[in-house]
């Protein structure tokens, strides 16, 4: 790893970045010490994949907080006190806390992700008792819920008695609410996405669109999160246009509610080789920073060519490495600009080998239905590539 240059190094330099440059880890990479060498290199911010998701905490069925005598103890509701299980993000906050210690001039951060989303989040969350079947529960008592599930969340990592305090920079409160497939924008400018993978939202199903929960989950996130600590909205398809605005109409309705407190806007920046335009991103950071304080990229990654087949992996490889820059390149200029404030870039993931985009399935081309996939800026032997270069010294581009 002698003379290559760290990407957070890079980003430092080129731009207002503050120096947050992340990747996003599992908890197994722990055990990969070439992933941890490439993490302590070359980034200074960590999302957990998954660890930090309501499906991990909540589990697949509920457990129940029990007093001494052994009976449930119960909220303030009536309802059984839900007992989290935060073993597994744990496991990662324990191991950079001990970087952390040993390293004091050089600390690793934590992007927290996420509180609210549609996805990896269970159903019997919103059900009445916890149940797998039957009714849902009514918007008042969900609220409650999330209320209890940000608290207990954010009073874990940052409460008076926690290890982990000061650990996390931000949040990402509400993951992914917009979605323009689901409705005409124009003629329901003010609606949320109610659908996912073909099924009714667990949000959808209790809150029938009223998007009150998105504000809401900001309202609970300002109160239980110390100041420092920034509050984000996420999404995907980030540039798109119709999308965007949409996302924009969201973020001033969550700021222009009593009680929230928003900050940022994440991009997540799962990007293709050809879409989007470089003018898009540019435009929809602007457009952002128009609304909230801070844009950071959450998900960084870049999806092969439609038409790559995995044959002349060198042209494709270059390609990507000259997408990288472009797209850096348009970010770097971006943080110039007046009233834009690009706080951090995270990839979404350490190496090629462990995207989740590597096996998935949904990406089409290819002899068996799926294009072989190259998406970060280290290759499946932890190599720097193409786009490694694109980042950090583009001369050295073919
Ligand atoms: C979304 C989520 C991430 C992750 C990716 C796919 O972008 O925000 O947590 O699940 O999808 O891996």
């Amino acid at each position: 790893m002698t003379n290559i240059i760290p990407i957070k190094d890079r980003l430092a330099q080129k731009s207002a970045i503050n120096g947050k440059a992340g990747v996003a880890i599992m908890s197994d990479a722990l055990e990969d010490e070439k992933v941890i060498r490439l993490v302590i290199t070359h980034y200074n911010s960590i999302t957990c994949e998954n660890e930090m998701k309501p499906e991990i905490f909540l589990g697949d069925a509920p457990t129940y907080r029990v007093d001494s005598d052994g009976s449930i103890c119960l909220d303030d509701n009536g309802e059984p006190v839900l007992q989290f299980d935060f073993s597994r993000a744990d496991k990662i906050m324990d191991y950079i806390r001990d970087y952390n210690r040993k390293n004091p001039d050089d600390i690793i951060r934590i992007r927290g992700h996420v509180l609210v989303w549609h996805s990896q989040t269970p159903d019997w969350f919103f059900r009445e008792g916890y149940a797998a079947q039957g009714a849902y529960v009514s918007k008042e008592k969900m609220l409650m819920r999330l209320e209890n599930y940000i608290r207990e969340v954010i009073s874990h990592y940052d409460g008076d008695n926690s290890p982990y305090r000061g650990m996390i920079y931000a949040w990402d409160v509400v993951n992914e609410q917009i979605e323009p497939e689901d409705y005409d924008l124009t003629e329901n400018p003010g609606s949320v996405r109610f659908t996912c993978n073909g099924k009714t939202t667990g949000w959808y199903n209790v809150f029938q669109g009223d998007i009150s929960y998105i504000s809401q989950a900001f309202v609970f996130a300002a109160r239980y999160a110390p100041k420092d600590i920034k509050l984000f909205y996420n999404d995907y398809n980030d540039a798109d246009p119709v999308k965007r605005d949409a996302i924009c109409r969201l973020l001033k309705q969550i700021k222009e509610t009593g009680g929230t407190r928003i900050d940022g806007m994440g991009m997540q920046a799962h990007y293709s080789m050809d879409t989007p335009a470089v003018g898009l991103i540019g435009e929809a950071v602007r457009k952002y920073s128009s609304v909230v304080e801070e844009i950071q990229f959450t998900e960084f990654d870049i999806q092969s060519s439609r038409n790559y087949d995995g044959s002349n992996k060198e042209a494709e490889l270059q390609r990507e490495g000259y997408r990288y820059k472009e797209i850096f390149e348009t970010i770097f200029c971006l943080d110039k600009e007046t009233g834009i404030n690009i706080t951090g870039i995270t990839f979404w993931g350490t190496h090629d080998a462990v995207s989740w985009l590597h096996n998935f399935s949904d990406v089409g081309g290819g002899a068996d239905g799926k294009r072989p996939q190259m998406p970060l800026p280290f290759d499946d032997d932890y190599k720097i590539k193409p786009a490694y270069w694109g980042i950090v010294d583009s001369f050295k581009l073919e």
